[in-house]
C-alpha cells in the first residue's frame, strides 16, 4: 500500500468539557492519508481510524468532525499531528491559523485545499481500525489553487507542476 499516492488530511474534532463548570473542551487532530469520497447523493466520506487511537476513541463518543485537505505548505502540520503518545493537542493548535467550524466546532485549517465538516452516519469495525462513514454538512475551498500534500512510498511528496 506504500505504493498507493495518497492526498493527506487533519482530521479534527472537539472533545466536550467534562462538565459544564469543570475544564474547558479540547481539540484533537489526526494526520490521515485513509480518507476517501463515498457517495455524492447522499453526500458522504469515509476515514478509517486505528482502533484506540484518540480521535477513535472521541468519534465513538461524539458524532461531529471535519476534514482540511492539506496544501502542500503544511507539511508540519501533517509531522505534528502525527506524533505517537502525545498528551494533548492543545499547544499544537496554538499557533495554527484555523477556524472553527460552524457546525462541528471544529477546528478547520484556514490555509487548506478544502474543508469538510461531517456528521458521522456509521461505524464499521474492520480488524485494528474503524471506518468512520459521516455525512457532509459544510464544505469550503480556502486555497483552492494550492498544491497538494501527497504521501508515496513512506515520504511526504510535493506533486511536480
Ligand atoms: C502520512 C500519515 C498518514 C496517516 N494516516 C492515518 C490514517 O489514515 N488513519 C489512522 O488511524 N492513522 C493514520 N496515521 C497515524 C496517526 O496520524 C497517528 O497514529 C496519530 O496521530 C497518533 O495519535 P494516537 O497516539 O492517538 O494514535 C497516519 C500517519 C501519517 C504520518
Amino acid at each position: 500500500m506504500s505504493r498507493l499516492a495518497a492526498g493527506v488530511c487533519l482530521v479534527t474534532a472537539h472533545e466536550p468539557p467534562l462538565s459544564a463548570d469543570g475544564p474547558r473542551g479540547e481539540d484533537v487532530g489526526m494526520t490521515a492519508t485513509a480518507f476517501m469520497s463515498v457517495s455524492l447523493d447522499p453526500p458522504l466520506v469515509l476515514v478509517s481510524l486505528r482502533e484506540g487511537s484518540r480521535m477513535d476513541d472521541l468519534l465513538a463518543e461524539q458524532p461531529l468532525w471535519a476534514v482540511s485537505l492539506l496544501a502542500d505548505h503544511q507539511l508540519q502540520v501533517a509531522g505534528r499531528f502525527s506524533m505517537k503518545g502525545r498528551i494533548s493537542d492543545r499547544l499544537l493548535f496554538a499557533d495554527l491559523p484555523c477556524v472553527r467550524g460552524e457546525v462541528s466546532g471544529a477546528q478547520v485549517l484556514s490555509g487548506a485545499l478544502a474543508t469538510l465538516e461531517c456528521r458521522t452516519e456509521n461505524r464499521v469495525e474492520a480488524g485494528d481500525h474503524t471506518l468512520v462513514i459521516g455525512r457532509v454538512l459544510t464544505a469550503s475551498l480556502p486555497a483552492p489553487d494550492a498544491q497538494p500534500l501527497t504521501y508515496f512510498r513512506g515520504r511526504y511528496r510535493h506533486l511536480g507542476q
